[in-house]
């Protein structure tokens, strides 16, 4: 495999979240599968195109964009996680037009111009250069090629991952600040550093919209697994694990709350980011 630059980055989703989020699969999808719709509405992809994956993990957008452009169109989706990628290589088994590699976005040389369009569902706020990232992605495309991408905005508008630890917060140790900027799923939440990246890389025509969307996993047992090995209450409980049983009850209820007739379903903030390669 070519360098890897993330180093912490690939630990992590290869031997902490990437397991977690393989066996969770399908809750996730569901929970996120909106939000990655509407990158692809805001791309308009066309028959025939090239498209990059950026962070794929198991592979349910590559499939999307796969039928999107079919049927002489293809998808590479890249990522940093085996355990991810094994999911995904399985579920496209005798899909026409897709494939996987197992790379860092931030360094792997990707085909020059050998692509018309880099689409990433929450793939691309852990790189630790996101300067040499985007860079990186922008070679990858051709002049006039187009790049769209859904990130989280701050924690607070965000209680789908939220809200879980908020209502059992006082039984773990206080958290650490968070280091703004650092890699991980909130890199991305301030527009003008989002703006910033995307200029220093060349790109042009850099729009990043507000969208906010109510988004579940499916009915309470599913909204409470997902609580319990996900987002921020997920971590903390992969570090303290004899916590389980004494947060069950109090995220049952929190969640709850917010449960209907689709399920139960949290308030989402998210950008969605879109540009273009000037040439
Ligand atoms: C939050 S998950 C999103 C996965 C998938 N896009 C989805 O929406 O279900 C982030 C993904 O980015 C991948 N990733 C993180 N850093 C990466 C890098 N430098 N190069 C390629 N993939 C990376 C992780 O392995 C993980 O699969």
């Amino acid at each position: 495999m070519s360098e890897i630059a993330n180093v912490q980055q690939a630990a992590y989703w290869n031997e902490q979240a990437g397991p977690t989020w393989a066996a969770m699969q399908s809750p996730m999808d569901r929970q996120l599968e909106p939000l990655g719709r509407r990158v692809m509405a805001a791309l308009a992809l066309r028959p025939g195109e090239r498209v990059l994956d950026v962070g794929c993990g198991a592979g349910a957008t590559t499939l999307a964009l796969a039928d999107a452009v079919a049927p002489e169109g293809s998808v590479l989706g890249v990522d940093i996680s085996m355990p991810l990628l094994d999911v995904a290589r399985a579920r496209s088994a005798g899909h026409a037009g897709v494939a996987f590699l197992e790379a860092d976005a931030q360094t792997h040389p990707l085909e020059t111009a050998g692509f018309d369009v880099v689409f990433s569902r929450f793939g691309v706020m852990f790189f630790s250069d996101p300067p040499r990232a985007f860079a990186n992605l922008r070679r990858a495309l051709g002049p006039g090629g187009r790049l769209g991408f859904v990130c989280w905005r701050a924690p607070a508008e965000n209680p789908a991952f939220t809200l879980p630890m908020a209502s059992v917060q006082h039984l773990f140790p206080p958290p650490q600040p968070p280091q703004p900027g650092a890699p991980g799923p909130f890199a991305f939440a301030d527009p003008e550093r989002v703006r910033g990246i995307l200029d220093s890389a060349g790109f042009a025509d850099v729009a990043v919209t507000p969208h906010d969307e109510k988004i579940g996993a499916g009915d309470l047992d599913a909204a409470l697994e997902v609580a319990l090995k996900i987002g921020v209450l997920g971590g903390a409980l992969r570090e303290h694990p004899e916590k389980r049983e004494a947060v069950i009850d109090a995220v049952r209820a929190a969640l709850a709350a917010h449960d209907g007739p689709d399920g139960v379903k949290l308030d989402s903030a998210t950008w969605i980011v879109t540009a273009r390669n000037p040439g």
